[in-house]
């Protein structure tokens, strides 16, 4: 009997936004007047796809996800043909996870239905807040009704729906915020992912907390309102299978997150995409090309959207899988993380099961949930 190819997943950027918001800091231009460089784009991302399947061979594809930015931008009609050639390229799983993240808009919105019939199996909708005083703190361009209209009609459109939620605002209060995701479960979503506001460097929230106009909740107060999240989420039948992502049931777990938090290979196309393939009996890290016009001319000068491969040493490797794996219930093998000296009778381990903030069995090493809370720290103690 022959054994199915290892799992695979496929990760598209979409790098352009409507608006930029400014809490964000991922690698997003505004989409507005750059039809010619999107139409390229696509062409482009094709190509890596196909120089891909030369460097990572064959897999079984588990999952395809368009991240960005914004791909509900997207035109469906190119959406369907880079999954179409995906299955192509790679031997497709008896059910491919296709997800698509998108912006609650009306004008987005319209588009949802030919993005299911293009193949999309999961929508992941960033609706952030359904209140209008976050929505405008946020700087987002939609309004609360319009994003619960969004969810409605991606409810009754996609299998899969996910919702993504901001907390930890200026002055939000654990009551405040516990009625805020109440009002999201209404929704009727598998899979929530409520983020804590992070200041990232270089963005506009970062600069309004240098000027002292802004002003994030302290650390007992974002500990606080985390275990309001945990509480009603878990209230509710969401189970907090990461640190950052709830599910209602282990089907509606994000199949493509797992592959990353499982240590599966993932090819990254579309500008600033990372992968990790295996290679030789070891794996290497890819960064793509991050501009859309460093990208595009990468593809026509080399025919591949990244520059350079990293070769991960066993120590990268392992570190890395430690990383991952602590952040998901089902923690990381033993002999993933044998290289950085970690094994059932480690002191580390011991001191660190001794206030309760991991468990070790005969599989592996995993986080408890009051560990995953502390997972910087956790993560310092055992690499040392
Ligand atoms: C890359 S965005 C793409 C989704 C989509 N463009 C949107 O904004 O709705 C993915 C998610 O990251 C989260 N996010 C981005 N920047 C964040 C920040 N500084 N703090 C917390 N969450 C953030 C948001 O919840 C967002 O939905
Ligand atoms: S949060 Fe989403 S819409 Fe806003 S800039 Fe970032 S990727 Fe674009």
């Amino acid at each position: 009997m022959s054994t199915a190819p290892p799992a695979l997943g496929v990760y598209v950027h979409w790098p352009y936004c409507a608006r930029i918001c400014p809490y964000c800091d991922f690698n997003v231009y505004r989409h507005r007047g750059r039809q010619a460089e999107q139409a390229a784009l696509v062409d482009a991302i094709a190509a890596d796809l196909v120089a891909h399947r030369a460097l990572a061979g064959d897999h079984t594809l588990v999952s395809i996800f368009f991240g960005g930015g914004t791909p509900s931008l997207m035109d469906p009609a190119d959406v369907a043909r880079l999954i179409a050639l995906c299955r192509r390229l790679w031997t497709p799983a008896e059910t491919v996870e296709i997800s698509l993240e998108a912006n609650p808009t009306d004008a987005e919105a319209q588009h949802f239905a030919a993005l299911a019939d293009a193949g999309v199996t999961r929508l992941s909708l960033g609706v952030q807040s359904l209140e209008h005083g976050a929505l405008k703190l946020l700087g987002r361009n939609h309004g609360a009704e319009e994003a619960a209209r969004a969810a409605r009609l991606a409810r009754g459109l996609f299998p899969q729906l996910s919702l993504d939620l901001i907390y930890a605002l200026p002055d939000q209060t654990p009551g405040a915020w516990a009625a805020a995701l109440e009002k999201a479960l209404t929704l009727d979503p598998d899979h929530v992912s409520p983020y804590q506001l992070t200041i990232e460097p270089g963005t506009a929230f970062d600069r309004a907390v240098r000027r002292g106009t802004l002003i994030p909740p302290d650390d007992a107060r974002g500990a606080d309102l985390y275990d309001v999240t945990q509480h009603i989420l878990s209230v509710h039948g969401y189970s907090a299978y990461e640190v950052s992502n709830h599910a209602r049931g282990p089907a509606a777990m994000a199949r493509h997150n797992l592959v990353y938090w499982r240590g599966e290979a993932y090819v990254g196309v579309g500008p600033g995409a990372h992968g990790r393939l295996r290679r030789d009996g070891g794996w290497v890290a890819t960064e793509a090309a991050r501009t859309p016009t460093a990208y595009i001319q990468a593809l026509s000068d080399k025919g591949l959207g990244h520059a350079q491969v990293d070769i991960l040493t066993a120590q990268d490797r392992a570190e890395e899988r430690l990383l991952m794996g602590l952040r998901i219930e089902e923690g990381v093998r033993w002999d993933e993380i044998a290289a950085l000296d970690l094994h059932p009778g480690s002191e580390r381990i011991a001191g660190l099961a001794a206030h309760g903030w991991v468990r070790s069995d005969a599989h592996g090493l995993r986080a408890t949930p009051e560990g995953r809370r502390l997972l910087d720290g956790i993560i310092r103690t055992l690499i040392v």
